[in-house]
């Protein structure tokens, strides 16, 4: 049987296929320390389970939910962003829970998308914004993003591109796998130029409070009076990343177009997780101040890893969930990450998965308990 056409530039995820290999070694007797991937290891707050398992008991729990999603869960995302980030969303129609901010990718593309429009995207970027793109036949523009630049847009290279079908654009402060944060003025001048050229602009932010000292959203100043979406997720701020929750936000008339797409592929989000978010995000600072705790601590001796194989650490100051290293002069990532993986047993992810732009750097995880990063440390010497 033939797949569809739109497959055809579409491959299987690089970390799925990777982590076959891997599991094959570890299989073999060889015990691979991963510090390749982004899944938050810490559990959810206590409270954020106890709400959650407690409220599997209740008649009434398992039946299919709302399609907007609980208002109980909508109002807590609005007062969150409005504590965190002092914007004025309307809890009614300008909040769209969603099963993470992966899936917002697709559907935010279904609904605005067609064959042969065009979409911005960074290089370096998270992979999914340029599958999504071809799987819906349209055409990926990549932006470049330098080390140079401190990775950010560079708008005089963004007006000489021919903007004619570009209909969206993926912008994502804090940026994976670099960890750079936008300027000061990144966010203004990117919703005048959506406004210029007629761009829905989107943010993608799950990484807002990790390792960051000023979290940031698009939605504040004048975000929600334009073409402009922010997604954000409880999968990294909150250690649920398994548990598929989190929200577009943004202004109502395109929330409803992509509430319209998410109608017909989805029944509600379960409600004991809905109950479950509305606890974690009513948690106090101390939460935000306890997980980065940990995060700096361990990334102290990723740092000696980068430092004792010779990379160079590219931005110390960096937010999110890694260490985005960059190797000596003309190494392959994949050549180096394979090198890694088969002779000292400890895999990072090569800069490649996320761009051309990514040849030359790799990622390593900070989603690793410290004494395991010490054993690859050791196992270094
Ligand atoms: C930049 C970026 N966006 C979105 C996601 C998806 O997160 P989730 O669907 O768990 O919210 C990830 C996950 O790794 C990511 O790195």
């Amino acid at each position: 049987m033939k797949s569809a056409v739109r497959l055809n530039n579409i491959q299987e995820y690089y970390f799925s296929k990777k982590l076959r290999e891997v599991e094959l070694l570890n299989n073999n007797g060889k015990s691979i320390i991963n510090l390749g991937i982004g899944s938050p290891d810490l559990e959810p707050h206590p409270k954020v389970i106890n709400v959650s398992v407690d409220c599997m008991h209740r008649l009434g729990s398992h039946k299919y939910q709302t399609y907007r999603g609980i208002p109980e869960f909508r109002k807590a995302v609005a007062d969150f962003y409005r504590k965190q980030f002092n914007t004025k969303l309307s809890w009614e129609n300008q909040v769209l829970p969603l099963m993470g901010s992966k899936e917002g990718i697709m559907h935010i593309s279904l609904a605005f998308l067609n064959k042969g429009d065009a979409v911005l995207i960074p290089n370096p970027g998270y992979p999914t914004y340029s599958s999504v793109t071809k799987m819906l036949e349209a055409d990926p523009i990549y932006y470049q993003l330098d080390e140079a630049n401190n990775y950010q847009v560079d708008f005089d290279a963004l007006e000489n591109i021919n903007l004619k079908k570009v209909k969206l654009m993926w912008v994502n402060y804090p940026h994976m796998p670099t960890g750079a944060n936008a300027k000061d003025e990144t966010f203004t001048k990117l919703i005048e130029f959506g406004k210029k050229h007629n761009i829905i602009i989107i943010n993608d932010n799950p990484y807002s409070f990790i390792l960051n000292n000023k979290p940031r959203s698009i939605l504040e100043g004048n975000g929600l009076e334009n073409n402009v979406l922010e997604l954000n997720s409880l999968s990294k701020t909150f250690n649920m990343a398994g548990w598929r929750v989190g929200m577009l936000l943004g202004k109502a008339s395109l929330l409803d177009e992509v509430f319209k797409v998410k109608t017909q592929m989805d029944s509600g989000m379960f409600y004991c997780v809905q109950k479950g978010a509305v606890a974690a995000l009513g948690l106090s600072e101390n939460w935000y101040t306890q997980i980065n705790n940990v995060y700096n601590e361990r990334r102290k001796y990723i740092w000696k890893i980068v430092d004792k194989l010779n990379w160079k650490i590219t931005n110390k100051e960096a937010s999110g969930l890694f260490v985005w290293a960059k190797l000596q002069h003309n190494a392959k990532s994949e050549d180096v990450v394979d090198k890694l993986l088969y002779e000292k047993g400890i895999f990072v992810a090569p800069g490649t998965v996320f761009g051309s732009k990514g040849e030359g750097y790799v990622r390593l995880s900070l989603c690793v308990p410290k004494d395991k990063i010490c054993e690859a440390l050791s196992r270094l010497d």
